[in-house]
C-alpha cells in the first residue's frame, strides 16, 4: 500500500526513467565543468530537494551546495509571477560557477527573477538545470542549459513537486486524476481523543 491513491495518479514519468536521465545529466554537467574551478549548486527550495540530491551524487566533481527560497504568490496550480525572497544564500557566489538547479519551468517568472538576482552578486558563470519544463505555458523566455524532460501542460506531483504541499514524497511524476486529494482513505487519520 502506498499513502497516495495510486488508481488516482497517472505515471508520467517512472522512478527509473527518472533515475537515468539524472545520471546522463550529472555526466554532462561533469564534463562541461571538469577543471573549470568552484561549482556551487543552488536548489530552489522546496520542489528541488529530491533532484539536488540525486543530481549532485550524479556528478563527480568537487562542489558545494546551496540553498535559496522564494514565493510566488498564486493559486494552487500556478504562479502570479510576483517573486518574493523566502530565504537567501547562506555564502557570496562571487566568482564562483553557479548552477541553479529547479524542480520545473512553468511560466518561466520564477526563474527570470532568480536569475536577475543572482546575476546582481558576479558569479563567474551562471546556468540553469531543470529537472522538467512545460514549454506551452512560457511567458518569458529563459534559458534551460540542461533540461530533464519537456511534459505537456498537466499539473503533475511526485519526486519533490507538491499539491497543497503533499506529495513530495512520492516517488516519481504523476499526473492527479482525481480532481481532488489523491490520498489513500486507509491512511487518513482515524485518531479520536
Ligand atoms: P513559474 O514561475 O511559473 O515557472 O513557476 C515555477 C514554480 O511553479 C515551480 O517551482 C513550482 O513550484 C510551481 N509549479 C509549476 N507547475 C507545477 C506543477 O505542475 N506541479 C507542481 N508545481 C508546479
Ligand atoms: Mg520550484
Amino acid at each position: 500500500m502506498t499513502f497516495y491513491d495510486q488508481s488516482k495518479i497517472e505515471t508520467l514519468i517512472s522512478q527509473e526513467t527518472l533515475q537515468s536521465r539524472i545520471k546522463a545529466m550529472g555526466t554532462q554537467i561533469t564534463q562541461d565543468y571538469l577543471g573549470q574551478g568552484d561549482l556551487v549548486l543552488v536548489c530552489v527550495l522546496k520542489g528541488s530537494y529530491l533532484f539536488l540530491a540525486d543530481l549532485s551524487r550524479a556528478i563527480d566533481l568537487p562542489l558545494t551546495v546551496d540553498f535559496i527560497s522564494v514565493s510566488s504568490y498564486g493559486n494552487d496550480y500556478e504562479s502570479s509571477g510576483v517573486v518574493r525572497m523566502v530565504h537567501d544564500l547562506s555564502h557570496s557566489i562571487e566568482n564562483k560557477h553557479v548552477l541553479i538547479v529547479e524542480d520545473i519551468i512553468d511560466t518561466g517568472l520564477t526563474m527570470s527573477y532568480l536569475l536577475a538576482n543572482l546575476q546582481t552578486r558576479k558569479p563567474k558563470s551562471l546556468k540553469v538545470v531543470s529537472l522538467l519544463h512545460k514549454p506551452s505555458k512560457a511567458k518569458t523566455q529563459v534559458q534551460i542549459d540542461y533540461l530533464g524532460f519537456e511534459i505537456p501542460d498537466r499539473f503533475v506531483i511526485g519526486y519533490g513537486l507538491d499539491f497543497h504541499n503533499q506529495f513530495r514524497n512520492m516517488p516519481y511524476i504523476g499526473v492527479n486524476l482525481s480532481g481532488d486529494i489523491p490520498l489513500n482513505p486507509a491512511y487518513l487519520s482515524t485518531k479520536t481523543e
